[in-house]
């Protein structure tokens, strides 16, 4: 348990404070952060929810919850933690409860977490506005999904604009909160010998996936509205391909950071006719085995109407169009219901220019993959001499860097960190209002076309590693998907 770090006082006051979110991830994350001491004497968690539930009502709910969700629960612990919290009832429009609430305004961080549906972000942060509870300190932070196109994202934006400054919105990805997507800032930035060769001088193309074996469990009355476009490309592929892509920052800071990733966004090309059916793949999961059982297809899951024509899987080839990476192809995929649980990236790198071995001594192209999951790490495979005393053979064998081998993975989750940012007001891992537009521009080329042109819905066995016309996108290439078998 190192990393403790006492923390300015803050409020915390967690919108849906008895829903999914607050009892899966957030209290427990605070909970970890309470117990390694790094809560200041005054700060306080706030639970909001529109039902009328005692104090104890509430407590035992976030007893419950931590039971289940933190291995670090003991009953002395959750004693003292649980002075912490409160819980208020607000009715979004019920006034009365909006004047009853007076967020506390000792010299503390308040921070209002809106852990609801985005279609009440705009009521709650005028109401916010309006009843005067922000001042100049106050943050707000708000989930995905941002929006369901680049328009509504702007409404979304602009309502929250009303009361707060941009430097006071914290919009999560929690992909950013990971340990292992971090390490890709770590590895392009913080090692010299990736950077000579990290463009179209020497890469072939770079595939980035993020592969679930789970289908759309309960959540298919969101997903069926959603799809895989909008609920992982929008957001998670595309924050980890602007960190592949981005040119140096001049710092770790906040802006920089954000600057770099804003000029990827903005020379994404945008999808056309020309390319929309080469360049990508729509499709949903039909039955298979998952876990040695047989699994239903995605229309029989609840919430899911068939009509709605919603993809579970989607695989894109994109080009950015600057200096670094003109001509180099980067592979999206992602979908439910796949064989593993698995995101990588692969940065396939070009054929040697000249093969100075014999012409049946095959040189492998070098093959540099990034894992975020499982297993976080870096392997690099390069040509090697195969030993025997005549003849000149190559292996291709692996540099495999395990991070488990060296540090114990996988305690934090990435809303313990990126609530430690929130309240210490570092936004590098929060994603700006002007990067949310330009992805949308970018997803809305997509839809469009997706909408008017006649692009099939593909369908792939649950269980597998989605179409065949996913395989058959990079196969035209001479290109394949490097899968974990
Ligand atoms: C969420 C999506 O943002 O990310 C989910 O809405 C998805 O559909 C989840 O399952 C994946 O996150 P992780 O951290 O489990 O890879």
């Amino acid at each position: 348990m190192s990393d403790v770090e006492k923390l300015n006082t803050f409020n915390l006051y967690i919108f849906g404070g008895t829903g999914d979110l607050a009892n899966r991830k957030l209290l427990p994350a605070l909970f970890r952060q309470f117990i390694l001491g790094s809560f200041s004497d005054q700060s306080n968690i706030t639970g909001i929810g529109t039902k009328e539930l005692s104090e104890e009502d509430y407590l035992n709910i976030v007893q419950n919850s931590l039971q289940k969700h933190s291995d670090l629960y003991s009953d002395e612990l959750w004693q003292k933690f649980s002075n912490k919290l409160t819980y208020k009832k607000i009715d979004i429009n019920n006034d009365e409860d909006w004047k009853n609430f007076e967020p506390q305004s000792i010299d503390a961080v308040k921070i209002f977490y809106l852990a609801i549906p985005p279609s009440l972000y705009e009521s709650i942060s005028s109401k916010l506005h309006s009843y005067q509870c922000i001042d100049e300190k106050s943050r707000i932070v708000v989930e995905k999904p941002i929006g369901s196109d680049l328009e509504t994202a702007k409404k979304i934006n602009d309502s929250l604009s009303i009361g707060f400054s941009e430097n006071q919105i914290y919009r999560i990805d929690h992909y950013l909160g990971k340990e292992a997507v971090q390490n890709l800032l770590a590895l392009r930035f913080g090692n010299i010998i990736f950077e000579q060769s990290w463009s179209n001088r020497a890469i072939d193309h770079v595939q980035i996936t993020v592969a679930e074996d789970l289908g759309v469990e309960d959540r298919g009355n969101y997903y069926d509205k959603t799809g895989a476009l909008k609920d992982m490309i929008q957001n998670h592929l595309i924050q980890i391909l602007c960190l592949i892509a981005m040119e140096p920052p001049v710092s770790i800071n906040s802006e920089s950071v954000r600057d770099e990733k804003l000029k990827v966004l903005k020379s994404l090309a945008p999808f056309d006719l020309n390319n929309i059916k080469t360049n990508s793949v729509r499709a949903r999961y039909s039955e298979g085995v998952y876990n040695k059982e047989a699994v239903k297809a995605y229309i029989d899951e609840d919430g899911v109407e068939e009509t709605n024509n919603t993809e579970t899987f989607v695989a894109l080839k994109l080009f950015i169009n600057n200096w670094r990476w003109s001509g180099v192809p980067f592979f999206l995929r992602t979908g439910k219901r796949m064989k593993k649980k698995v995101s990588e990236i692969v940065v396939r790198y070009k054929n040697i220019p000249h093969n100075i071995f014999s012409s049946d001594a095959k040189v492998h192209s070098n093959q540099l993959v990034l894992r975020i999951h499982p297993d976080e790490g870096v392997d690099l495979k390069l040509n090697t001499k195969e030993p025997s005393v005549s003849g000149f053979n190559l292996e291709e064998l692996p540099l495999d860097l395990n991070l488990q081998d060296y540090y114990e993975m996988g305690h934090q989750d990435c809303y313990e960190r990126l609530l430690l940012d929130v309240i210490k007001g570092n936004q590098a891992l929060f994603v700006r209002k002007d990067e949310i537009e330009a992805s949308w521009e970018w997803i809305d080329s997509i839809t469009k076309l997706w909408n008017s042109e006649d692009i099939p819905m593909d369908e792939y066995s649950s269980g597998s590693w989605g179409p065949s016309s996913s395989e058959l996108m990079l196969s035209k290439e001479n290109k394949k998907w490097i899968d974990k078998n």
